[in-house]
């Protein structure tokens, strides 16, 4: 069942699985019908409920099932760190579902993911979506070095790697490699998916615009709300004195409609 309506419900904590050096799932009890994601949709997660860090911090779906959902998270600060340590039955408030989704209505026949580093967060539900719609699927995937490779059982024999030190895949960054194979084969009706650092979106959604190829990105900002109340996430509109704001007109955007920095 999918609802418009946004949930802010305690949640108990099943496991947090560490499955890279710095990289953790962490999967919850909740109420599914209540909190249903569309892919690429977050919640705000309040990781403490009683001190700090007092303000909750956005995540991105990883997965859902009945009853449980999992976050995927890089241990960057002090939430995160909190989360990484979170024990069977802790409790954490879950807030979502929140922004939207990548569109998959267009008339598009392959889907080309593109994810930098933790970026991976929401592709692995679009990847089973874009099947589910018949849709072909190349995964493009730019990490640091080999060991901060997050494999997604499902979609990892797909995986077209690059990493910045040459120690799996491609050497260099996964807009590169992108581009490289663009060169080679140009799919037909193709539309770009992309979520990670600022500047490796800018370069992806550069090579899609340089073959034609409609570029959807996933943005980050600090959040203290998610609501659009707290004006925290502003990002500027293209060829506009205008803003919008992360957490309520994306995160997905298309990649002509704002300016990265
Ligand atoms: C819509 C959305 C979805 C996200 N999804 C994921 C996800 O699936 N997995 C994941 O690991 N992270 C995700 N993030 C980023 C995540 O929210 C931050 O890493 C987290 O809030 C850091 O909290 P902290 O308390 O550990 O760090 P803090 O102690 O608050 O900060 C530590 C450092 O991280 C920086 N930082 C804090 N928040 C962000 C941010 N939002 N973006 C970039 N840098 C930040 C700070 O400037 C500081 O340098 C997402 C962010 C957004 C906006
Ligand atoms: S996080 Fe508060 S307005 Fe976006």
């Amino acid at each position: 069942m999918q609802n418009k309506s946004i949930f802010s419900l305690t949640c108990p904590v099943l496991k947090v699985e560490q499955v890279l050096e710095h990289t953790y799932i962490l999967t919850v009890e909740a109420d599914t019908e209540k909190l249903f994601f569309k892919s690429a949709q977050f919640a705000m997660i309040l990781v403490n409920l009683k001190s700090f860090p007092l303000l909750p911090r956005p995540f991105s779906i990883y997965d859902q099932r009945e009853g449980e959902l999992d976050f995927i998270f890089d241990t960057v600060g002090l939430g995160t760190n909190e989360l990484a340590n979170k024990q069977k039955g802790d409790l954490v408030k879950i807030t979502g579902p929140l922004g939207n989704s990548f569109c998959l209505e267009d008339n598009f026949e392959t889907g080309i993911i593109v994810a930098g580093g933790i970026g991976i967060a929401p592709f692995k539900m679009l990847y089973e979506e874009l099947l589910t719609k018949g849709k072909k699927v190349q995964f493009y995937y730019g990490a640091r070095n080999k060991n901060l490779i997050h494999k997604i059982p499902s979609a990892e024999k797909l995986y077209r790697i690059s990493t910045d030190d040459g120690s799996e895949g491609f050497h260099g960054y996964i807009s590169q490699l992108l581009e490289k194979d663009l060169l080679e084969t140009m799919p037909k009706n193709a539309r770009v998916f992309a979520c990670g650092p600022n500047v490796m979106l800018n370069a992806t959604a550069q090579v899609a615009e340089k073959f034609g190829i409609p570029c959807e990105i996933s943005l980050e900002s600090v959040m203290a709300c998610g609501l659009g109340v707290c004006q925290a996430c502003v990002i500027d509109e293209t060829n506009s004195d205008k803003y919008k704001l992360i957490c309520h007109h994306g995160p997905i955007f298309d990649s002509k409609e704002v300016v990265l920095h």
